[in-house]
């Protein structure tokens, strides 16, 4: 097993977050090239993991906190660490040490750019990204909102502890209409997906919905919503992990139209 940089032969694998086989990925849209086209300027790092006879299992992002959902300063942040779990598609390569080497690697990486820590995030459920896993690796919490915990691991004494950039408003009705919100940042490919479904389904009803996109690539954009990825309809937020699906959002769509 291996850990190497991200090469442009292996970019649409990266952008389908290793899923190139997921029909359901195909529905992402743009976003995660957009995001990733700003962001390698920006201190991104993007590693993989290949098995013994090359093939791609896992992936790690990160980058300076700066430019990410999370307040800090002079530490990296990891969006996300994933090591292909589904037998479908390329297989199952889990509890082979991937998850393990990609995060070594990408710890030596920031610290080789000078950050003073690596920061995690994880849920506190049993399942999708734990953050007990980030704790099993010598990560300590340091914030919380709802079930999302943040974790981190100084490197250096004088290492200041991220925060959560927290939620500050909902988005404004309109009088007659559904207003759908859909905050948007291009990292994530399951938020893309909600995204492309909520604009899709928003457009059926014609006139009755206002469909209103946020983009929260834009720094002071997120500072002032505090969210960077989240739907909306009117002003009461959609639970969008995992991504629900085109038929349920049509439906609650169609709930808060008949009501007009
Ligand atoms: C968490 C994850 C990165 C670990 O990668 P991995 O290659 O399977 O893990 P490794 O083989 O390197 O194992 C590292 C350690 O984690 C443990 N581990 C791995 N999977 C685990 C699981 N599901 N639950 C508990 N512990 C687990 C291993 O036992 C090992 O423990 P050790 O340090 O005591 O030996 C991987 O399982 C994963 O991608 N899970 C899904 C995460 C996810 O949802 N990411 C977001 C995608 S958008």
């Amino acid at each position: 097993m291996q850990i190497v940089d991200l090469t442009d032969d292996r970019k649409e694998l990266y952008f389908f977050c290793l899923e190139d086989w997921s029909d359901e990925m195909k529905e992402a849209g743009d976003h995660k090239r957009v995001w990733y086209e700003k962001m390698k300027d920006q201190g991104l790092g993007v590693k993989l993991a290949l098995d013994d006879t090359g093939e791609v299992g896992g992936m790690i992002q990160y980058a300076p906190i700066e430019h990410t959902f999370v307040e800090g300063q002079d530490l990296h942040l990891i969006y996300c660490i994933w090591v292909h779990g589904y037998k479908k598609g390329r297989g199952n390569f889990q509890k082979r040490g991937m998850g393990k080497a990609l995060l070594k690697a990408a710890e030596s990486d920031a610290k080789e750019k000078g950050a003073k820590g690596m920061v995690a995030w994880g849920i506190s459920l049993p399942f999708w990204m734990r953050a007990s896993w980030f704790k099993k690796q010598g990560y300590t919490k340091v914030d919380k909102q709802g079930i999302q915990v943040l974790l981190w691991k100084p490197f250096a004494n004088d290492a200041i502890p991220p925060k959560w950039i927290k939620k500050k408003k909902k988005p404004e009705t309109t009088p007659g209409k559904v207003t759908v919100t859909s905050f948007v940042n291009g990292w994530c490919q399951a938020q893309n997906i909600v995204y492309e479904r909520a604009k899709r389904a928003a457009a059926e009803f014609g006139d009755k919905v206002v469909f209103q996109e946020i983009d929260t690539f834009d720094r002071p954009t997120l500072l002032e919503w505090g969210t960077s990825d989240a739907l909306f309809i009117d002003n009461k937020e959609v639970r969008t992990g995992p991504p629900p699906s085109y038929k349920k959002i049509k439906k609650l769509i169609a709930r808060k139209v008949s009501k007009l």
